[in-house]
């Protein structure tokens, strides 16, 4: 029997995945250059820690992988990074420094999706929150680190779009108002306890019959409070400033319960249905959801395997740090001994070094070395270990040069 993956999940081998480690240490770098720390974190937990952040939302009421342990306790994938992230900080009391407390993650999520291009079971993504300050200024911060990841992946075709889901007073204003617009509305049972839970989710609604209906609904952004009109505006500023342009999208919906003030999208325009790249925003009442601390916190996710997309998409030449330097191809016993040593010592001395394996015919073994990849080959036979000469071939132009072979290291320089 020949086993395939499991349906829908996103996986990268060689070739691809060079492209795909790529994207993720561009974006770790772009991240931890801003002076957030790793956090490394278990892919299950607890499942009542999902549960009560997002009873509204598809990700948590419908695609969630859950299961029992061995225990008997009921364990879920992580379908998103922002909760565990918060359970570890208050757990291991990194909120109790300097604040904001910064960090990231990276790794695999799950939810149970319909599969298609861009949308997986299993899919990855980097992540980065911000926890205990409130201050226009992270906002952008935060909005401008995911941005400059994008500038570094190459991409130019993504645009953002923000909204603000201000404080909870104007949220409370806004909610008055449109459950009383709803309640007028003719929708079926299913959608209408959607609404109870979250009427905002009605903007999310993906039925045209629905949207038609909305299109008149009261806007929250109509109804922000001086506090949070004037914290919207000073984002707007500080992004304005830094030079990166934005839309402001007041039906925006977010597919996690949590959010409060700004909220932010990237969207990337050679993705079709899949194309939300990135996004996040202010989660200002979560940490003290899920029992820590009454204190505010703003983050975003990139999606790494929709990056990897849009930076095919767009046909981003990827610097092949990846392939090797040297391609040795040793000829007999002797040469294998010295081939290993020689190769062990560039390595140590900072080059990427291959070696051919398996006795094969100099043609094949060159052919080896073309497909590799490398910037440079070499023969190593009796001859060349005896007079400690060798000749060092630049692939991609053919031309060779005699190299004292204790002098590799420094030739290759
Ligand atoms: P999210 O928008 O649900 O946010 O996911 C983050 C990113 O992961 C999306 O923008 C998208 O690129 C990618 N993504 C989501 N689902 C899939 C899927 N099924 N297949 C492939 N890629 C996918 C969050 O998860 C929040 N925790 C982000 C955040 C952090 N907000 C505040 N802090």
């Amino acid at each position: 029997m020949k086993f395939q993956a499991p349906k829908g999940v996103s996986e990268y081998v060689p070739p691809r995945s060079n492209a795909f480690a790529w994207v993720r240490s561009t974006l770790e770098h772009t991240i931890s250059s801003a002076g957030y720390q790793l956090l490394e974190l278990p892919i299950f937990e607890d499942t009542d820690l999902f549960t009560r952040i997002g009873a509204s939302t598809d990700v948590v009421s419908k695609e969630m992988y859950t299961f029992e342990d061995r225990g008997g306790r009921s364990i879920t994938l992580r379908p998103e990074g922002t909760v565990g992230a918060l359970r570890a900080v208050n757990e291991h009391g990194l909120d109790r420094g300097s604040l904001p407390a910064k960090v990231y993650y990276c790794g695999p999520f799950f939810r149970a999706e319909r599969p298609q291009k861009g949308r997986y079971r299993q899919f990855y993504s980097i992540g980065i929150e911000a926890i205990g300050t409130h201050d226009a200024a992270l906002d952008a911060e935060i909005i401008s680190i995911a941005d400059a990841g994008f500038k570094k992946l190459g991409l130019t075709k993504y645009r953002l779009e923000m909204t603000s889901l201000g404080d909870s007073e104007s949220r409370a204003a806004h909610r008055v108002d449109l459950v009383k617009f709803i309640a007028g509305l003719d929708l079926d049972e299913e959608t209408k306890e959607r609404a109870n839970l979250n009427p905002l989710r009605l903007f999310d609604d993906k039925r045209v019959e629905v949207r038609d209906l909305m299109a008149n609904a009261p806007i929250l952004l109509d109804y922000l409070s001086p506090e949070s009109k004037a914290n919207f505006a000073e984002v707007q500023l500080h992004l304005t400033a830094m030079g990166i342009a934005f839309t402001i999208n007041p039906r925006m919906v977010r597919g996690l319960d949590y959010y409060t003030g700004t909220t932010f999208e990237f969207v990337h325009d050679l993705l079709g249905a899949q194309s939300g790249i990135g996004g996040g925003g202010r989660y200002d009442g979560l940490m003290g959801e899920i029992g820590g601390q009454d204190i505010t916190g703003i983050g975003f996710g990139i999606g790494l395997d929709r990056a990897l997309l849009a930076v095919e998409a767009e046909a981003v030449v990827i610097p092949e740090s990846f392939a090797s330097d040297l391609f040795i191809i040793p000829m007999g016993q002797s040469a294998k001994s010295a081939a290993l040593k020689y190769a062990a010592d560039l390595r140590s001395a900072g080059f990427k070094v291959e070696l051919a394996f398996g006795d094969r015919a100099l043609k094949t073994a060159m052919k080896m070395a073309d497909k590799s990849g490398a910037r440079y080959s070499l023969v190593l036979g009796d001859s060349e270990l005896a007079n400690g000469t060798v000749e060092v071939k630049e692939m991609s132009s053919g031309t060779a040069i005699s190299v004292r072979l204790d002098s590799l290291a420094s030739a290759l320089k």
